[in-house]
């Protein structure tokens, strides 16, 4: 795989940042951004979500201002910077002078291809336009721009603000000098950038999309219950949740349908859902956000494991 770095010494200087979206991704990302001293703007549909969006952002930014220097606070002041670097719009045409579009708007191919085709024509030609996707092929999404060249994944993790970590997704069409410079931007966000390139599921997923649907295999068989095995993966190998909290908490469906472009893309059994977590979906049984999955989320202290 090209990584970028050895080819192209020269990155471009990224100063203004275009989000699109502002929902559970889109705002976390723009404010990173602009905690970082980017100025930014947030395109979204409705003003509703930008209000919504940008309340948030808001909320995430006061616990940051309780948090002491050394633990990542910031001051009452910094806080206004940043909220002052912040822009909400609902006009495409605002994101005419950005260097970088990061965009997260929902998950779906046509949606997306509709936005990028439609924003190609009004954003400066060498700006780099880089999306969060997570399961949409990021070579199928270039193909409604002009410029596949500058076209790029940055696949941040939820929450953005915390999450360290970002994916820096490189295409066949990718040039080298794009791809530095998203590289670079990634960590004057303060993040640590991972090189992947486009296969469905990048790294992360690749790698924990089996081991959750492996526990659900294993759950299926008898091997333990749902508690049990949550707990064996806490204790004995040290992850931070089990894999049935942790389904519960990225949802059922969001998982299902990753499992289906992940099969649809390599045809391996390892990636193909197992019929309770298809059963859980066609239920409505979400996870926490429905207040049900494999766990019973009734009491939001105390989840009960649910008899499946
Ligand atoms: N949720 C996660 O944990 C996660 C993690 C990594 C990546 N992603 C990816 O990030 C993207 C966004 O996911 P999310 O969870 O933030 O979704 P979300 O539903 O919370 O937010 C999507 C936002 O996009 C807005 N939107 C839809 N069409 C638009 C348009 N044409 N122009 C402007 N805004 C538009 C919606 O109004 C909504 O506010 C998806 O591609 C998803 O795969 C999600």
């Amino acid at each position: 795989m090209r990584d970028g770095t050895a080819v192209a010494k020269e990155s471009m200087e990224i100063k203004r940042v275009g989000v699109l979206g502002c929902g559970l991704m889109g705002s976390g990302i723009a404010q990173v951004c602009a905690s970082a001293g980017f100025e930014v703007t947030v395109l979204e549909v409705d003003q509703k979500f930008l209000d919504k969006g940008f309340a948030g952002i808001e909320k995430s930014l006061a616990k940051f201002a309780e948090r002491p220097p050394e633990k990542g606070g910031i001051t009452a002041q910094q806080k206004d910077a940043i909220c002052a670097r912040l822009k909400g719009t609902t006009n495409q045409s605002d994101l005419a002078d950005r260097d970088i579009i990061v965009e997260a708007i929902i998950e779906n191919v046509a949606e997306k291809k509709k936005m990028y085709a439609s924003i190609d024509g009004i954003v400066k030609k060498d700006a780099i336009f880089a999306t969060n996707t997570s399961s949409i092929s990021v070579t199928e999404l270039l193909t409604a721009v002009k410029r596949p060249e500058r076209f790029i994944g940055l696949h941040f993790f939820n929450p953005v603000p915390l999450m360290k970590l970002v994916e820096v997704v490189r295409t066949i069409a990718t040039a080298d000098d794009v791809y530095h410079t998203a590289y670079e931007f990634a960590k004057k966000l303060g993040k640590v950038p991972v090189r992947t390139s486009d296969k469905t599921g990048f790294i992360v997923n690749r790698l924990l999309v089996p081991y959750l649907l492996d526990a659900i295999r294993a759950y299926e068989e008898g091997v333990g219950s749902l508690e049990d095995i949550d707990n064996a993966m806490k204790l004995g190998c040290g992850y931070p949740m089990g894999p049935f909290t942790l389904l519960d908490f990225v949802g059922l469906d969001t998982t299902y349908y990753i499992t289906q472009v992940m099969y649809d893309e390599f045809k391996e059994r390892r990636f193909a859902s197992p019929p309770l977590l298809k059963r859980l979906v066609m239920a409505g049984w979400y996870g926490r956000k429905s207040g049900k999955g494999f766990y019973d989320y009734s009491d939001a202290n105390q989840p009960r494991a649910n008899k499946l």
